[in-house]
């Protein structure tokens, strides 16, 4: 615990784009004035002890406690107030960081590292949004959590709606969303409506529902923001709160950025860090209006999303005022890059002995072309965001390895035991 003498930091709940103060126990996930997206914001400088805070967290490493082990709620001072016996946890959180060997060959970098969100109970980065916009639904009395999901949303909400005891319902596209995040869904108890349109479709109906009935856990919920921010925090934890120079992550319906980039900021007002890395958002060409309301200044322009990256299948974000806003802050950047590009970038996370979902990838693809251009310096430490396991979408995989494509791994087919000893002579020959 910190000790009395030095009160946790305070957040206001605001509208992100008039600042209307909104009250604390308000359902509602958008502005009462608005109708803006609404975001809990760190105090003016707040007072706080940042080396007897890594103190407490270096002592929170050793407890057996699941909000200890939780590498969301071992920053609990930092999130909405809630109490302990309220969290709804899967033990979330708690990645890992590996150093990214081919990945940093492929991308000609010197210093690169994997953050793999997709070491989570769901496998995906939501988990970490999830398990704070849960925990607080079902205290407010909630008994349905809503979403409309591309597919991960679906799998986290439906996974933490059942530890709460609540139902959840969410809304996917028909087509396109990968079977393992679907049969996950399933699995966890879900009622699952698909809809005829694409994950646009899905959302603009959900945005529309009675927040009194549903709580809505897309992450235009604030408190999925909140969650996510600590992703930051978990990394500079595993890091000596080093700061590297880059992060690199695929944005879709950009919440994760948006959350990432306060993260870093805030950590930088609480003193525990004394500079922000730069954020770089990448999507996928075809699902790519983030990129040009960043390269214009204009609003965002939605446009009719098409890539294979399916996770990443956006064309009209909602929180992208909120990404815009910490990509300038932290003088970051945003391109786009092909699904060719994603295909080879996924395959090569692939033989680091990682693995990752082609929306992950986009992050390795957007650094080489970051590298190449010269926004970023080979010499530069970076660290890719990947946001799904690589066991969310495998017939994307097996397609790809089925293929022609550069990094494409084929089976050798033998037809009986004689055969197939003289294949592993061959390769024991070729291995010598
Ligand atoms: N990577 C993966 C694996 C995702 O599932 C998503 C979003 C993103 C990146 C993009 O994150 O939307 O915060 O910019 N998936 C959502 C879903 C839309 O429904 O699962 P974002």
């Amino acid at each position: 615990m910190i000790s009395a003498a030095l009160p946790p930091p305070r957040l206001q709940l605001r509208c992100s784009e008039c600042a209307a103060v909104q009250t604390e126990n308000a359902a509602s996930v958008f502005c009462g004035k608005c109708g803006g997206l609404l975001a809990f914001e760190l105090e003016r400088e707040p007072r706080f002890d940042a080396a007897r805070y890594r103190d407490v967290l270096a002592r929170r490493g050793s407890s057996n406690a699941v909000v200890d082990r939780s590498g969301v709620w071992r920053f609990r001072e930092l999130l909405p107030a809630i109490a302990p016996d309220a969290i709804v946890s899967l033990r979330e959180g708690d990645v890992p960081l590996y150093e990214a060997r081919r990945g940093a060959e492929y991308a000609k970098a010197q210093h690169l590292r994997y953050m793999h969100l997709g070491m989570n109970p769901t496998a995906s980065f939501k988990d970490f949004g999830m398990t704070v916009a849960i925990s607080h639904a079902r205290v407010r009395g909630a008994r349905l959590a809503v979403c409309a999901s591309t597919g991960n949303t679906s799998a986290s909400m439906a996974a933490y709606a059942a530890r709460a005891g609540m139902t959840a319902v969410v809304l996917v596209p028909d087509r396109g969303i990968s079977e393992a995040k679907l049969a996950q869904t399933l699995d966890y108890g879900a009622r699952v409506v698909a809809i005829g349109g694409d994950f646009d479709t899905a959302l603009d109906v959900v945005r529309r529902l009675d927040t009194e009935r549903f709580a809505i856990v897309n992450s235009v919920n604030p408190l999925r923001i909140e969650g996510q921010k600590t992703i930051a925090f978990v990394f500079l934890e595993s890091s000596g709160w080093r700061v590297p120079d880059w992060i690199v992550l695929p944005g879709g319906n950009l919440g994760n950025s948006s959350a990432i980039g306060k993260g870093f900021r805030e950590a930088k007002a609480l003193g525990l860090i004394d500079r922000i890395p730069r954020l770089a958002v990448v999507q996928a060409a075809g699902a790519a209006p983030f990129v040009r309301a960043f390269e214009t200044g204009a609003d965002l322009v939605p446009v009719h999303a098409e890539t294979t990256a399916t996770a990443i299948k956006i064309g009209a974000p909602a929180s992208w005022r909120k990404s815009l806003a910490e990509v300038r802050a932290s003088n970051g950047t945003v391109i786009a890059v092909g699904d060719d590009a994603i295909a080879d970038a996924r395959a090569v996370i692939g033989i680091d002995g990682i693995g990752c979902e082609p929306a992950s990838a986009a992050s390795l693809a957007g650094l080489r072309v970051l590298i190449e251009r010269g926004v970023a310096k080979s010499g530069d430490e970076v660290v890719l965001m990947l946001t799904g396991h690589m066991l969310k979408d495998t017939a994307y995989a097996g397609a790809y390895h089925a293929g022609a494509a550069e990094f494409a791994n084929t089976i050798a087919h033998v037809a009986n035991a004689d055969e197939a000893q003289r294949h592993l002579d061959a390769l024991a020959e070729e291995t010598r």
